[in-house]
């Protein structure tokens, strides 16, 4: 049994998988969340060109934001024999049954993006940012630019459940706590969407006397704070400047509205989760050598001082 005893088991599943992978190509089910942001988007195209370039026959799954579509997806995947699953999980719960199903199939499932709360012999390895990490440093850089003045936050959550919604939030919290001056006034969840993140904080704005008692807005990602933008600048309101913008994913959108000084911070996450996936994959079928539990990826801040029409310029035809 693959998942039983880690490098044993590893080295003797890969030697039954080579043979039948050295005579046809490998066959990758990815069971992606939806496309709710560009960054979403990105992660799709990139999975699918990386597969391309290395001969993967990758059979692909948009679940419509719903876990019961992912589980759906995972299923057929296993019935139609994968070698292997990848899966960019909606939510962290809920998995146990089906990643055990892949399991007594000797499918082995990579996690991309996200983390789930399950045993953690029921995945070979996630391939994800440091999620709290990400919230810290949006935390951080506000607390540093907003030094002593008061300051009455706005947060956007993402998908609620989400691996990123609470690990970034937490992340957050840390980074504002035993400082008084800033406080979290407002918290709802956007789900990572443009159109959300613009509703949500119209009721936001009005809430919160039009805007006026809101020094800044934290955005679990991009398309959220986008759709906020929109919305604080129909209220009447300059943000970036009236209201403080941070968000987290660097798409190529808010570098246009970091050079218009709409927004002013952004932490970066690769939408590049493929590459290292199948890396860790090729390696473990290849080589039996099974893939530290984390591969982590790099998280950087950008703001409006690091030439973002540059960066725009770098990212807009990346698939975004
Ligand atoms: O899991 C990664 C998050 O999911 C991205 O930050 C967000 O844009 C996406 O929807």
């Amino acid at each position: 049994m693959l998942f039983k005893s880690a490098l044993a088991g590893a080295t003797m599943f890969a030697s039954v998988v080579l043979g039948a992978s050295a005579a046809s190509a490998l066959t990758v089910g990815f069971s992606q969340i939806g496309s709710e942001s560009g960054w979403r988007a990105a992660e799709t195209t990139v999975t699918k060109q990386e597969a391309e370039k290395r001969g993967v026959d990758l059979k692909f799954a948009d679940a419509q934001q719903k876990q019961e579509n992912q589980i759906k997806a995972l299923r057929s995947f296993i019935a139609q024999g994968v070698d292997a699953i990848f899966l960019a999980p909606v939510v962290e719960t809920g998995w146990d049954a089906v990643l055990e199903e892949a399991k007594e199939a000797d499918i082995p499932v990579i996690l991309l993006d996200r983390t789930i709360n399950a045993p953690e012999d029921l995945y070979l390895t996630a391939v994800t940012s440091d999620q709290v990490y990400e919230g810290k440093v949006a935390g951080e850089w506000l607390v540093k630019e907003v030094g002593d003045r008061e300051c009455n936050i706005v947060e956007l959550q993402g998908t609620t459940g989400s691996s990123p919604a609470i690990a970034r939030k937490k992340g957050f919290e840390e980074a504002i706590a035993g400082k008084d001056n800033f406080k979290i006034v407002r918290s709802q969840t956007g789900d990572f969407t443009r159109t959300k993140g613009k509703e949500v904080m119209e009721s936001f704005l009005k809430a919160e006397n039009g805007g006026k008692n809101i020094c800044a807005l934290y955005a679990h990602n991009d398309d959220m704070a986008l759709g906020a933008i929109q919305a604080i600048k129909e209220a009447g309101l300059k943000p970036g400047e009236d209201i403080l913008v941070v968000s987290i994913d660097a798409v190529p959108d808010i570098f246009q509205a970091l050079a218009a000084g709409e927004a002013n911070a952004t932490v970066e996450l690769t939408p590049n989760m493929a590459a290292p996936a199948f890396d860790a994959l090729e390696a473990y079928l290849n080589e039996g050598k099974a893939p530290e539990k984390w591969i982590q990826t790099e998280s950087k801040l950008y703001t409006q001082a690091d030439d973002p029409m540059k960066v725009y310029e770098e990212k807009k035809n990346l698939g975004y």
